[in-house]
């Protein structure tokens, strides 16, 4: 580690993460940039108005914030309210980006007084660089080694104050000393129908996509709870509104269109089906453990972990149990299939309990 941090500026690394407007202001500028337009999340928002508040007033950084929560929730949109909420600069890189300390020593020495440094998948910095990350948010101190061999000499630089935003996907995979780091660990959770619909009804407004009540609401009702799932049903749907059906969309477009490109009724698409029909049909609605799922269904064990299951499990689809994954009755029904005696709660309904 010591030697990577010989000469931070010449590191070709750099580059590639200088803050991009792209990373945070695109997605069709549907990304909320000021606190009161980010829809739901009623406690986290309090929380967050208070801490931004009360860095104005006293002019200097807010605490460091993390945020937790399965992708499309708002994290690097929240990173993005937070700079623009405080008037500073934001700098955006990644866990994987930052693949020596040399990298991240890089980004530091930049920052100027206030700013807000986000990193993303914070829980895949590599030790070495989560290492020269503690004494920079604690201490704002960075230390570098100059020269190699004997004549290596360590020096200590100040660092401006910044604030620190990371996002992960699961608060779980952060160790624990860099959670402890953080003035407020925040976790996102998936969005009520309303707050859903809410969130449709802004965006095809900046879109300029006409969308009445019911059409908004369906489109909601199908959206995993997600808002960046909602905004892209939506531009699906005025797609196929602008194609087959004057442009409007109404309930009945609505739920034409997302039958044409593969979303159910519970809002589940191809691969969470794929979850479900994998576990009923070739495990016997299970147990069976997260990475032979992963290979059956062919995608990453990290995505399924972290992507599909949240929202099985929070459906009430799956359920997680110390041998593996088990499929409910539910999920039998949804599919269209009946459960063999055999498949565990077949019968009931009700997962065991500890007192059967
Ligand atoms: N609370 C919210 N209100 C309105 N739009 C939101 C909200 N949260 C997320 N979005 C929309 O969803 C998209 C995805 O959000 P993002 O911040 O990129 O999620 P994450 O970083 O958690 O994966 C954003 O572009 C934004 O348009
Ligand atoms: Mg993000």
């Amino acid at each position: 580690m010591r030697d990577e941090l010989l000469d931070p500026s010449a590191n070709p690394v750099f580059d590639e993460y200088q803050p991009s407007a792209a990373d945070i202001g695109d997605e069709g500028g549907l990304r909320p940039r000021q606190l009161e337009e980010f829809v739901g999340q009623s406690e986290l928002k309090e929380h967050l108005g208070i801490i931004l508040e009360a860095a104005r007033r006293r002019g200097q950084a807010a605490d460091h914030l993390l945020f937790a929560g399965p992708p499309g929730l708002g994290k690097t949109t929240l990173a993005g309210i937070v700079a623009t909420e405080l008037g500073v600069a934001l700098h955006v890189t990644s866990g994987p980006a930052l693949e020596r300390a040399g990298d991240l020593a890089a980004i530091l020495t930049r920052l100027a007084d206030g700013d807000v440094l986000f990193i993303d998948e914070i829980h895949r910095l590599s030790r070495a660089v989560e290492e020269v990350l503690y004494p920079a948010m604690e201490d704002f101190q960075l230390d570098i080694v100059l020269g190699k061999g004997p004549a290596a000499r360590s020096i200590r630089l100040d660092l401006p104050r910044f604030t620190l935003v990371g996002a992960t996907t699961r608060t779980g995979l952060i160790t624990g000393p860099l959670r402890d780091r953080f003035g407020l660990v925040a976790r996102l959770d998936y969005y009520s129908v309303g707050d859903l619909e809410a969130i449709v009804t802004r965006a095809a407004g900046i879109l300029g996509v006409e969308i009445d009540g019911a059409g908004a609401h369906e489109i909601a009702r199908r959206a995993r709870g997600t808002p960046r799932i909602a905004n892209r049903l939506l531009r699906r749907v005025r797609d196929y509104a602008e194609v087959r059906s004057g442009g409007t969309i109404d309930e009945q477009t609505a739920r034409d269109g997302l039958a044409v490109f593969g979303v159910d009724d519970l809002g589940l698409d191809k691969v969470d089906r794929a979850i479900l029909s994998a576990i009923c049909e070739r495990f016997g609605g299970g147990p069976v453990g997260l990475s032979t799922l992963a290979i059956s269904v062919g995608e990453p064990t990290e995505s399924v972990e972290d992507v599909y299951e949240p929202f099985l499990i929070q459906q009430g689809l799956l359920m997680r149990t110390p041998r593996g994954r088990v499929v409910t009755p539910l999920a039998w029904r949804h599919l269209g299939l009946v459960a063999p005696p055999s498949a565990p709660l077949a019968a009931g309904g009700e997962p065991p309990t500890l007192f059967e």
